[in-house]
């Protein structure tokens, strides 16, 4: 190992210019004009794949955006890793917000700013430029690996449970191993092993058929936005508890043993609402702020739309209005059922005056993941090694659809090394990848491998 990891060493400037390549590509998946560049950018991770020594590297066409895969299976007798990522992005906008151009990378003091830099182009470099190390060093890997590199994840993998069905076969593995969630906080590497899960709901109200004077109709028609507004404010009440009937009948409960480990974390709460300007953080009575992000569900208004935003004022009635909802969802809640009950609910919450349409833009489910598999193990001394402190392990508040998928479609467990971190900025403007985690992931992930492959 001590050739691979001078190797990483000797290559850091390398290994950081081929990221801002990757990261130059705006692969935004939900905006159908950058198609192309997803594509682009599907065969650029493949030509870097090819590059390093990966086999039967394809660029796989879905209705979608193309799933790209590779495998290096010359490890008799070892263990199969499966490794997931994504190369498509969010969208970048407000524009104006950013400090630099979101599709040109720059390094400002310990970071670099791009979108995707974290989420998740920059966490899937950490592995190719540790799959690079191995083979050019040893001309080998310690185990097998395969990988599947996606480019439709931040729109719910909506072609990848097909793809998945598909090729059992191809994708057969002992273990899924993801780079794409944040560690607890900066002095503390993380391995994750828990994800929320998701339900997005848009909800839209018609009020009159068309938008009126609200002093010559006012007081005699339905408001659509006063209807959304008050229908909206009843899903959560005081005590942070949300008023969907049935919500919380499947929700596991946090036993005693591990609200004492999370405890245990002492996760700074102050300088959690500090840093975002809140004087204190807010939730669901009787529970903490991290039991509240990583084991309770919630329901949040995305977004609404209606009347007028403009400059100035203008008195009206709007004919329509619209909220996008999100719930993320934790084991055992089941999003279908929670799409079902959503929709029943908002009808019944919605007076007869109006007209109410509801609209599921996609589900995923919450997952617990194995916290005794060998490569868990793996995973921790490796983390140990590339960043010199022990791992702790966490839950983890966003989604992954596809790791639920992974265990029912193909019966894999997942491992979750986390090398983001909370304030990346993921999703937003300014999104950053700390660079000391950036290098120290590539040296965890080059141990993973060598650690894993020690196994059998
Ligand atoms: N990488 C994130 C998920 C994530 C981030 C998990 C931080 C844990 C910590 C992923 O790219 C993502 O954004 N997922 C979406 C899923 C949605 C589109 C179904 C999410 O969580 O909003
Ligand atoms: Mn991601
Ligand atoms: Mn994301």
């Amino acid at each position: 190992m001590n050739n691979v990891i001078s190797y990483l060493e000797s290559q850091r400037s390398q290994a950081l210019d081929g990221l801002k390549e990757f990261l130059r590509i705006p692969s935004v998946s939900t905006h159908p004009h950058h198609r192309e560049d997803l594509h682009r950018c599907a065969r650029f991770v493949a030509g870097e794949l090819e590059g390093i020594g990966m086999r039967n590297v394809a660029v796989n066409p879905t209705p979608g955006h193309p799933i790209v895969t590779a495998d290096w299976l010359d490890a008799p007798g070892k263990p199969t890793v499966l490794l997931y990522g994504h190369y498509d992005v969010q969208p970048a906008e407000p524009i104006e917000l950013w400090e630099s151009d979101p599709f040109d990378p720059v390094v400002r003091g310990d970071n670099l700013y791009a979108r995707g830099s974290t989420d998740d182009k920059g966490q899937v470099w950490v592995h190719v430029k540790a799959l690079e190390a191995h083979l050019r060093e040893n001309g080998r890997l310690p185990v097998n690996v395969r990988m599947l590199i996606e480019g439709e994840e931040e729109v719910s993998s909506e072609n990848l449970e097909a793809y998945l069905e598909a090729h059992k076969a191809e994708l057969a593995a002992d273990v899924v191993v993801i780079s794409d969630t944040s560690m607890l906080d900066y002095e503390r590497p993380s391995i994750g092993y828990a994800l929320r899960g998701m339900a997005y709901m848009e909800i839209r109200i018609e009020g009159p058929n068309k938008d009126l004077h609200s002093g010559v109709y006012g007081g005699a028609v339905p408001n659509p936005l006063n209807v959304l507004s008050e229908m909206l404010g009843k899903m959560v009440d005081r005590d942070g508890r949300i008023t969907v009937p049935g919500f919380y009948d499947d929700v596991l409960p946090l036993r005693d043993e591990e609200r004492e480990s999370l405890a245990a974390l002492s996760f700074d709460e102050e300088g959690f609402a500090g840093k975002l300007g809140l004087p204190h953080a807010t939730g669901e009575k009787g529970y903490s702020t991290v039991e509240r992000l990583w084991a309770r569900p919630t329901l949040d208004v995305n977004g609404m739309l209606g009347g007028f935003t403009g400059e100035g004022s203008k008195t009206v009635i709007p004919s329509k209005a619209m909220a996008k909802v999100s719930m993320r969802l934790v084991p055992d809640q089941d999003p279908e059922k929670i799409v079902r009950t959503f929709t029943d609910y908002v009808k019944c919450l919605a007076p007869p005056s109006v007209k109410v349409e509801v609209i599921c833009h996609g589900t995923g489910k919450p997952v617990l993941t194995a916290r005794d598999h060998p490569a868990v193990t793996a995973a921790h001394k490796a983390i140990a090694r590339g960043f010199g402190k022990e791992p702790v392990y966490i839950r983890e508040g966003g989604s992954i659809p596809v790791v639920a998928m992974f265990e029912e479609k193909l019966g894999l467990p997942t491992v979750l090394m986390a090398f983001g971190l909370p304030d990346c900025d993921a999703h937003a403007p300014n999104e950053k990848f700390h660079l000391p985690n950036f290098y120290r992931g590539i040296d965890s992930a080059a141990w993973f491998y060598e650690e894993y492959g020690r196994v059998r």
